[in-house]
């Protein structure tokens, strides 16, 4: 074939602007990160997505900003690298940030960017990841990038509930950085590497003269840990992405649609009768409730989301024959299993983000109750354990819950018991169902015949009332003659129970009243 002229010519500046564009912020700021144990913005994308599936967009958008000199640096691409690719063979839209431009800061021409690949997210039901490695607004840009953020934000909450949104902070990131990310689904944070704050350490020391660290400010055990605004902490760059496929892997990638079924040889009928055996003979012990989830998975297979913050709740997500399901169980081996507000929280929303995307539940029950204290009730453990209940009771999807053991007072009601649509109620012979623990009801109930009793007596008739109070109320038996339970199981056919159980909701179809929307207490 001969070669013409006229289209060699345009070819060449194809090529050049293409290869300009892969530059970035330079070789020097690029080796920068690559020192500081991060990838690039494109090195992210190919390990993120299936090999060769990447098609960018808007590579050539440049800023328009003419202050500050800026018009005489306008890379191509703007730092924000974005498309949509194949993740196990299935569409996302993806953005990443470019630290080596401008600090992978937001302008009004990437943030439109943004927009852009989040509309088509929205029109064609796919989930929006983004990997975040930003500054925030660009501060040249004033007024403008702030626009720009508000038109994400938006968006943000616009495809809540619609398509899956996942969120990596992958290095420093400031302002509207974090708030994009926040309104999503999911954050996961690489440790070491990346930082979450609003106004970083040299703020605060201005302002409130505290010294503090980024990592102890915004690192991502602060956030996996304490605040709980990150869900994942990842080793590093390449482990973060992986996570990333792996949690895509339970998820439908909208609404509409049930999430992806994978096939496994582990046996539907499987017996586990270690948990015959699990239960402590003294109900004062704690056990790990890992094991019983672990015990009854697919392939033992649990993928913990949020497994750093309020560990007394454990949440993540499972499959039982094939299908994925989240799991929310009480961890007897943290504060005895009690709700605080942070498992409420982290439980609500949670249980909020399996109804919204069509994945059961399936929920483990061992809680002595509500953390009892000052702290807790000043903190409004009122209103936020209203939060766990009301997204339980609001949940139209299947929902099964196994009561292992304790079941007391209002969080017998919260943990998806029968009274809140709750479709399959099973207890173990070990469960025990009452308003309060057998010592507090007895203290309460035979104050007074205590007081009158004799002092050398009065330890044996407590013990008494113990004993008679456990025989007639610590057992399933009560609540399995009312129908509040369905059936009592033995602990090792649990893994069965619950998947023929699932099978005979598969077709479930139940609704809330018509409304513009709830009023979850906040
Ligand atoms: C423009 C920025 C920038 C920004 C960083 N850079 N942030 N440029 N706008 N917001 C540039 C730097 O000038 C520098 O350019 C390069 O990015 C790398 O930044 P460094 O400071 O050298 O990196 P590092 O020491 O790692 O610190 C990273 C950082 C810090 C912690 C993110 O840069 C920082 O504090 N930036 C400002 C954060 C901030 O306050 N953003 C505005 C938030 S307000 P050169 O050319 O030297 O390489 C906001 C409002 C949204 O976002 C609304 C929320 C509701």
């Amino acid at each position: 074939m001969t070669t013409n002229k006229e289209t060699a010519g345009p070819l060449d500046e194809l090529r050049r602007r293409d290869a300009l564009a892969e530059e970035g912020g330079g070789a020097e700021r690029r080796e920068r990160q690559h020192r500081e144990g991060k990838l690039s913005a494109r090195e992210r994308i190919a390990l993120l997505l299936d090999e060769g599936t990447f098609e960018e967009l808007d590579k050539f958008v440049t800023h328009r900003c003419a202050d500050f000199g800026m018009l005489e640096n306008r890379p191509l691409g703007d730092g924000f690298v974005t498309g949509y690719g194949r993740i196990d063979g299935r569409l996302v839209y993806v953005f990443a940030q470019d630290f080596t431009v401008f600090g992978g800061s937001l302008s009004e021409a990437n943030a439109q960017k943004i927009c852009k690949i989040m509309d088509l997210a929205m029109r064609n039901g796919a989930p929006v990841i983004g990997l975040n490695d930003s500054g925030g607004a660009r501060i040249q840009e004033g007024v403008m990038s702030l626009a720009g953020y508000a038109e994400i934000f938006l968006r943000n909450t616009l495809a809540s509930g619609v398509i899956p949104q996942i969120s990596a902070i992958m290095g420093p990131c400031a302002g509207g950085a974090v708030y994009s990310p926040a309104i999503t689904d999911f954050i996961l944070m690489t440790a070491k590497t990346s930082y979450m704050f609003v106004t970083g350490p040299d703020v605060i020391r201005t302002v409130t003269h505290e010294e503090v660290t980024k990592e102890e400010l915004g690192g991502a055990m602060t956030h996996n840990a304490t605040s709980g605004v990150a869900h994942f902490v990842a080793r590093d760059d390449a482990e973060c992405l992986a996570l990333i496929r792996e949690l895509l892997s339970f998820l439908p990638s909208n609404n509409l649609e049930d999430p992806p079924r994978r096939p496994t040889n582990d046996p539907p009928d499987r017996t586990e009768p270690a948990l015959n055996r699990l239960i402590p003979n003294d109900p004062m012990m704690p056990y790990d409730i890992k094991d019983v989830i672990h015990a009854i998975v697919d392939d033992h297979y649990f993928f913990e989301v949020h497994e750093h913050f309020a560990r007394n709740l454990v949440v993540g997500f499972a499959r039982l024959d094939g299908r994925p399901v989240g799991i929310v169980a009480n961890q007897p081996a943290v504060l005895a299993g009690c709700l605080d507000i942070n498992a409420s929280v982290k439980g609500a929303r949670f249980v909020r983000f399996c109804d919204a995307f069509n994945i059961p539940l399936v929920t483990l029950e061992d809680v002595p109750g509500f953390l009892p204290g000052t702290q807790q009730e000043f903190g409004g453990i009122i209103k936020h354990g209203a939060k766990l209940l009301y997204a339980f009771a609001e949940a139209t999807v299947p929902k099964l819950t196994v009561i292992t053991r304790k079941a007391y007072g209002g969080a017998y009601c919260v943990m998806a018991s029968k009274h809140i649509r709750t479709d399959v109620n099973y207890a173990w012979p070990t469960a025990e169902i009452a308003v309060m623990g057998p010592e507090g009801a007895v203290n309460i109930v035979y104050r007074r015949e205590l007081e009158r009793a004799p002092e050398p007596d009065r330890e044996a008739l407590r013990q008494q009332k113990i004993a008679e109070f456990r025989q007639r109320f610590a057992n399933p038996y009560v609540a399995a003659e009312r129908g509040y339970i369905d059936a009592v199981i033995e602990p090792a056919i649990t893994r069965p129970k619950l998947i023929t159980a699932l099978r005979a909701l598969e077709n479930k179809r139940d609704t809330n009243p018509r409304k513009k929307h709830g009023n979850i207490p906040l």
